[in-house]
């Protein structure tokens, strides 16, 4: 690398957002750098979660990257919800005329999507540190990093902040520019991968009187599974044997189904947030994924909305590099607000209709379970379910 580079368009960030995004103006013939302060074998192993919609499934096909995700995908079409001892399926496909989601790892994705990024040889560079970005509200923006132990500067026509909740592009814009939104819950979800072939073809959200807990599956031999736990839990607390008994009890139902179980090779625990920043762009700064907006993972809502963002903003950056025209980029994070306050309302939801609080009393758990009977006794409730599930088209 020399000192002094200059690109049309600065990443900041390879996460799935990132990576899309570099992917998707490659296509529109527009340069870009990534910089990522990882490493590639961390953003490779990061585990993360796993459900594609159809609109980003469509985009993985329709910028290259789609060929193992059709070879080990696993469509799914539809999702059980189990309480007071039953499992009831949501027919989402028969409902939404046909849509599905695709279970397959955020990391998968990620990988593919260096993979395609080497293959094009523009620069995608990890393990960068002090990233810092400048002079935003001018034609030239830019961004210095140090890459082993040497300074470098990048001119950029845009940048784009791909850089996660705890990045430092949304930082730096100007607080009085910023009107942020924000809620945390009072649990998180402990999640294990385990060596165990998923003893259900589709996922199980269920709410039992210990809490919430999911299964999912990684592949068909891995089986992935959370349940709900203190936002702070600690992991050394939760021998296997206790994992295995909380989520038999948690999730077996009175058909006598319960998960297969099978060694533990992964344990974490992830805190549950709902966050966004309006707008998602400052002069020529542009927010999206995680750096703009978190949801908490019931919905399975966070990397399709990050992909929703990153189709928007590399169609917006091709009609300016085409035309001159600046107005997609104008209306960008007005439209990208409305997909992400759509899914912020559903994971909202998700979330509280499925999550013991103690805050709660007898009462919530009750209007939670006359919740659920209702979900699954009425074709219009599944069908809003099923709608916001799966998700609608990505438009641009
Ligand atoms: N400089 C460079 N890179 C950075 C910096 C920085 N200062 N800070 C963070 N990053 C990198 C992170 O290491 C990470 O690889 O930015 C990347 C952001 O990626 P993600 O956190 O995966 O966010 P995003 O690409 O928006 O994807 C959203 O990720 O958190 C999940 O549920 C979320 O699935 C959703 C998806
Ligand atoms: C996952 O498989 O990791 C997963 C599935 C559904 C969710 C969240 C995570 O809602």
């Amino acid at each position: 690398m020399s000192p002094s580079l200059r690109t049309q368009v600065g990443i900041v960030g390879a996460g799935p957002a990132g990576l899309m995004l570099g992917q998707l103006l490659h296509l529109y013939g527009i340069d870009s750098v990534i910089l990522e302060k990882r490493s590639r074998q961390y953003v490779v192993e990061r585990v993360r979660a796993g459900v594609l919609e159809q609109g980003t499934v469509d985009l993985m096909h329709e910028v290259g990257v789609g060929e193992r995700l059709a070879r080990e995908g696993l469509r799914h079409d539809g999702i059980y919800l189990a309480f007071g001892g039953t499992r009831h399926r949501i027919d989402m496909a028969e409902l939404t005329g046909g849509r599905a989601i695709t279970i397959y790892g955020q990391n998968e994705v990620v990988h593919d999507l260096i993979e395609a990024r080497l293959t094009t040889g523009r620069p995608l560079h990890f393990d960068v540190d002090d990233v810092s970005v400048h002079d935003l509200d001018s034609r030239s923006p830019s961004i210095r990093f140090r890459k082993d132990g040497v300074e470098h500067e990048i001119a950029c026509d845009v940048i784009a902040g791909c850089d996660g909740f705890h990045g430092i592009t949304r930082a730096a814009i100007p607080a009085a520019r910023l009107r942020l939104y924000e809620r945390t819950y009072p649990y998180g979800w402990l999640g294990i991968l385990a060596e165990a072939p998923p003893s259900s073809d589709e996922l199980v959200y269920s709410l039992h009187d210990s809490g919430f807990a999911l299964f999912s599956m990684r592949s068909p031999q891995v089986t992935r599974l959370y349940l709900q736990c203190a936002p702070d839990e600690d992991v050394s607390r939760w021998s296997d044997d206790r994992i295995w008994a909380e989520l038999r009890t948690r999730l077996a139902t009175d058909d006598g189904w319960r998960p297969n179980e099978g060694p533990i090779f992964q344990k974490g625990v992830t805190g549950m947030r709902s966050f966004v920043v309006e707008p998602m762009r400052f002069e020529r700064l542009f927010l999206a994924g995680d750096a703009a907006h978190i949801v908490p993972p019931t919905g399975a809502k966070g990397l399709n909305l990050a992909m929703a963002d990153v189709y928007r903003l590399a169609t917006a950056l091709a009609e300016f590099y085409r035309s001159g025209r600046e107005h997609l980029m104008d209306v960008y994070s007005e439209r990208a607000l409305q997909r992400t306050w759509r899914a912020q309302h559903f994971s909202w939801w998700m979330t509280s209709m499925l999550h013991r609080s103690d805050s709660d009393n007898a009462f919530d758990h009750r209007r939670q379970l006359a919740e659920l009977e209702y979900l699954v006794s009425s074709r219009a409730a599944m069908t809003s379910l099923a709608e916001s599930y799966t998700g609608t088209p990505f438009d641009a």
